[in-house]
């Protein structure tokens, strides 16, 4: 299936996918769930990936939530599909062995915050607009919101955000913990791809495993938590990379990892 609500590109171990209706302020449709769950096929495929960026298509957004014209016709079943399917895609984003960031270039509202909050951080731009504001078409959430927002900011803060619908600037979202850096709008992408850069040249075994353990961990005790990071401590301690990464630390080189398993 050729893509044609995203486009995905692959620069070096960088894969990149973008939301691409511009017109409809790339909001997200079956299809385009679709050709998102065969990219990710393609980079689940293609070990030489390392690190994956989202980001939207035109000057304005990101994502501006999921496409009001195909909800308003939704049967009962179809909408619990729909928010079903996006919400699967967004757990495939999660479970990547590999670090996703989400390049936020403008709205990413609804869905769009959503789709931003199930990446493992978010880069923003100084112009870019965060909110659930489906309180305002008289419906929630539907693609993980209620439960992310609250994991990441708190329950209060997330109530307040779905509650009020308001759209919050990079800035707010920032101080509210949803955002880890804002940049100036022209500085975004050449400071996410240097991000990107520098996650590349990473372990695969450590990488993977950093990520099971902060999402994992979270949803279990501390001391669940800590088990499953020692777990994990020992199988990057026997992997290749990791006999690679602390010889070349004694031996004062630098450390040329492959990602093979142990
Ligand atoms: N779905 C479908 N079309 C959308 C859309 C969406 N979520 N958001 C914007 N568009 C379309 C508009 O209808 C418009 O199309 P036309 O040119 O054909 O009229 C085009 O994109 C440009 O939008 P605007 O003219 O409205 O642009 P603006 O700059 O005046 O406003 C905006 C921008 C504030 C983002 C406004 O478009 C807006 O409020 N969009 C809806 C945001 C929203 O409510 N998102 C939540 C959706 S529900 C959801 O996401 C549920 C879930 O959790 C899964």
């Amino acid at each position: 299936m050729a893509y044609e609500n995203i486009i995905f590109e692959k620069k070096g171990p960088i894969a990149i996918i973008k939301f691409n209706r511009p017109k409809a302020l790339n909001a997200i449709n079956p299809d385009v769930l679709k050709e998102v769950g065969q990219a990710l096929d393609e980079i689940e495929a293609d070990k030489a990936i390392k690190v994956l960026v989202l980001t939207g298509e035109g000057e304005k957004a990101f994502v501006a939530g999921a496409d009001i014209s195909v909800m308003v016709n939704l049967s009962p079943l179809e909408a619990r599909k729909f928010s079903r399917d996006g919400q699967d895609m967004l757990f495939r984003l999660e479970a990547l062995a590999i670090p996703v960031i989400a390049c936020v270039n403008g709205f990413a509202l609804g869905g769009g915050t959503e789709i931003a909050m199930a990446c493992d951080f978010i880069y923003a731009s100084d112009k870019a607009k965060f909110g659930q504001p489906e309180i305002n078409l008289g419906i929630i959430p539907g693609f993980g919101g209620t439960q992310r927002l609250a994991r990441l900011v708190g329950k209060a803060m997330a109530k307040e955000l779905c509650m009020t619908g308001v759209i919050i600037s990079a800035q707010e979202a920032k101080e509210i913990g949803l955002v880890n850096k804002v940049f100036p709008h022209e500085q975004l992408w050449e400071e996410t791809m240097k991000t990107a850069d520098l996650l590349a040249t990473k372990g695969r075994v450590s990488m993977k495993a950093v990520k099971r353990c902060i999402d994992r961990g979270l949803d279990v005790d501390l001391r669940s938590g800590c088990y499953l990071e020692a777990d994990n401590f020992a199988i990057c301690m026997t992997s290749p990379d990791g006999k690679e990464g602390l010889s070349a630390f004694l031996e004062k080189r630098k450390p040329e990892f492959k990602g093979e398993l142990p």
